[in-house]
């Protein structure tokens, strides 16, 4: 295992985490809203942030792959798994983990636009600005980054790491 520096500790994480999802409370106050999680690297972010937003809230989870190797997107996206339930005039949180080139979430707005949303908005843990490729914003960010690869809280390299409690960089 490789030595892994903290970038975000679990506390710092949990304190961030929390001021989102009460942005989100606030933002969609006596509405409904239905999360949306891109699996997998979201799944922590997801669950931890839904605990939080006190509202009457749905979850639902889509799958991508974006072809290339692990540090590399090629830029191409495949929609593996869409959502379940129709998202037809419901308040639409796509949920991410990292908002890196934009070109993931930027396909991903347009297949969640196609299904009439009443609105969609992004909510990102992890915003890499210097990265954009596709020019997209997310509402909700939780923290800007540099241009590191990191893991841990659900993110991964190669699959491993994703249990890490801390966001850490991979050197
Ligand atoms: P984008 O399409 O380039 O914005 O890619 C976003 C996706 O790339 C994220 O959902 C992550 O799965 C992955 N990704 C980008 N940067 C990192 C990183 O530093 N660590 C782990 N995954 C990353
Ligand atoms: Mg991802």
């Amino acid at each position: 295992m490789p030595e892994l520096k903290v970038m975000y500790s679990r506390q710092q994480i949990a304190v961030r985490v929390a001021e989102l999802a009460s942005q989100i409370t606030h933002d969609f106050q006596g509405e409904q809203v239905t999360l949306i999680g891109v699996l997998k690297g979201a799944a922590i972010f997801l669950s931890d942030l839904s605990r939080h937003i006190e509202l009457d809230a749905t979850f639902d989870f889509i799958s991508v792959s974006s072809y290339g190797n692990e540090k590399q997107n090629s830029g191409e996206v495949k929609l593996l798994k869409d959502v379940d339930q129709s998202m037809e005039g419901k308040n639409v949180i796509l949920v991410e983990d990292i908002l890196d080139t934009g070109l993931t979430l930027s396909y991903l707005t347009r297949v969640l636009e196609a299904h009439k949303p009443k609105s969609l908005r992004i909510a990102a843990l992890l915003d890499k600005a210097s990265r954009r490729v596709q020019p997209i914003k997310a509402h909700y960010v939780g923290f800007e980054i540099p241009d590191e690869f990191v893991v841990g809280y659900g993110m991964d390299y190669a699959e491993r790491y994703r249990n890490l409690p801390d966001i850490c960089i991979v050197p």
